[in-house]
């Protein structure tokens, strides 16, 4: 239908909707007379031109996000999602305190706030292994969304959240907040500008280990040792053991346990495979590599201008703790891929050869870059924040706020640095490697039709059952 329909012989505007309000309202300049000046309004104020945003997954990153939304003019946070209800307590809090109001409203089940017709975006960042249905949800319900990575549990989770993203016409932001650093940037457009020659190779260096959040692995140790039921690591601990029932507890009372647990199969509660540390489970993580996959991968990736490309080959293994044991996720890794043009590269956690951050080797040259860190085969490119401009024939997006470049987005209908095809390539490497991980094999992977090619066990690694009543859309 065009934007203009005829009625009674005379011209009618189509209707009018919140989001074409934000647009304009973004463009002020327009119609100044009309429409009051974009971010005018003190806190607090009435928020009519601002967007509106709410907040889902108040645990650890999901205030850090807020706290920058809270920063901006151009946005008023207006609800809250947590299961936890201390999270959610904590949350409305912080952002009322912020506003000194009482307007953001609190809600247990995400699907709530996302009804609300007054809510123009979302922020997401609960587990990974809900990552595809509450995004999904989101974008069906035309939230535009600033979502964190990796994109999802499982490549086809991330498939399917590239369609509902697509399909609605949202703007989608991955949290892979490296590409608004300047450091990231600069790397990146050196590798693209051609300075360090052609690239031959790159080396992801990821943590290793299974950080032991909050000291939950400590305190569980502790407890086991009181009873004589000594482990080493929690990676030790397997059912149908005395100190695996010693770990069994029930839920705090603050946390709706059976909603956690999501599309994911059902578990004993455990402190230890609980909030943040639920990323050394396979249940509802995957370990530090693709915590971190979405980060440094992500980076490599945009240097390489393989921002829509992937590898053909995944090879490598990894140090597994048995795959029932109560973290099983792999503290030690590395893995060999085989990207266009004969580009190859290492993915490594744990190995001290392969040094945390991204470097790109080519035949003229090499940088290195982590957070806080820049090196290079040219001393000259440490100067400066961002790449000179004579130097700068390829221009990467810059972005020098992610949350901001989000909400800036939410108005021009522009793409964001991370928007959602960037960052379901930029984890495909780590799903893939997981899955050779698992297999013991080698995984060949079409880039195109994103399917591992002639391996059909590998391939049902690429995704896995949601338990009821979650399904996948
Ligand atoms: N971009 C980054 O630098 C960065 C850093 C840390 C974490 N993350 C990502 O953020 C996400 C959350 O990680 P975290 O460390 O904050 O985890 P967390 O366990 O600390 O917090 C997750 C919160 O989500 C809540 N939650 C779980 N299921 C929910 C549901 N269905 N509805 C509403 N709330 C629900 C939990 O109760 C908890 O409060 C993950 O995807 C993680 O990978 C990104």
């Amino acid at each position: 239908m065009s934007k203009w329909s005829r009625f009674d012989g005379s011209v009618q505007p189509r209707s009018f909707n919140r989001r074409d309000f934000l647009k304009v309202a973004g463009s002020a300049a327009i119609l100044p007379a009309v429409l009051p000046a974009f971010g005018a309004q003190s806190s607090g104020a009435s928020a009519n031109n601002r967007i509106n945003l709410g907040v889902i997954g108040m645990g650890w990153q999901g205030p850090g996000n807020t706290r920058s939304f809270l920063a901006s003019e151009d946005c008023q946070v207006v609800a809250a999602c947590d299961i936890d209800a201390d999270h959610l307590k904590a949350a409305v809090k912080m952002i009322n305190d912020n506003y000194g109001t009482e307007d953001c409203k609190g809600y247990h089940d995400y699907r709530e706030l996302l009804a609300r017709d007054d809510i123009d975006a979302v922020m997401i960042a609960v587990p990974d292994h809900w990552h595809e249905v509450v995004a999904t949800e989101a974008a069906r319900r035309k939230k535009d969304i600033y979502a964190e990575k990796p994109l999802a549990h499982t490549i086809a989770e991330q498939q399917s959240i590239v369609r509902a993203v697509e399909q609605n016409g949202i703007i989608w932001q991955m949290g892979s907040w490296q590409r608004s650093v300047p450091t990231f940037h600069k790397a990146a457009e050196i590798v693209r500008n051609g300075l360090i020659g052609t690239v031959t190779h790159v080396e992801v260096g990821l943590p290793g280990g299974n950080s032991d959040f909050d000291d939950v692995q400590k305190e569980a140790l502790a407890k086991l040792a009181v009873q004589e039921e000594n482990a080493a690591s929690l990676e030790q601990v397997v059912p149908g053991t005395k100190a695996w029932d010693l770990l069994i507890s029930d839920p705090p009372p603050q946390l709706d346990y059976e909603t956690w647990i999501g599309p994911s199969k059902m578990e004993p509660y455990m402190r230890a495979r609980s909030h943040k540390s639920w990323r050394w489970n396979y249940n509802t993580g995957c370990g530090e590599l693709l915590d971190w996959i979405g980060h440094h991968c992500d980076i490599a990736h945009w240097g390489l201008g393989f921002d829509n490309s992937g590898p053909s080959e995944v090879e490598g293994s990894g140090d597994q703790p048995p795959a029932n044991a109560v973290w099983n996720t792999a503290p030690k890794y590395r893995f060999e891929l085989k990207y266009p043009q004969g580009i190859t590269m290492t993915i490594a956690g744990g190995h001290p050869d392969i040094k945390s951050g991204v470097k790109w080797i080519g035949t003229e040259g090499w940088v290195w870059v982590d957070r806080g860190g820049f090196d290079a085969s040219n001393p000259a490119w440490k100067q400066g924040k961002y790449l000179p401009r004579e130097l700068r024939k390829v221009k990467l997006y810059t972005s020098a706020n992610h949350q901001q470049n989000f909400v800036d987005c939410i108005r021009t209908r522009q793409s964001t640095v991370t928007p959602v095809e960037v960052g379901h390539h930029s984890a495909i490497p780590g799903h893939l490697c997981l899955i050779s991980m698992h297999t013991g094999r080698k995984i060949h992977w079409d880039v195109k039709e994103e399917k591992i090619i002639g391996d059909a066990e590998a391939s049902k690694l690429m995704t896995r059952e949601y338990r009821g009543p979650w399904k996948m859309s």
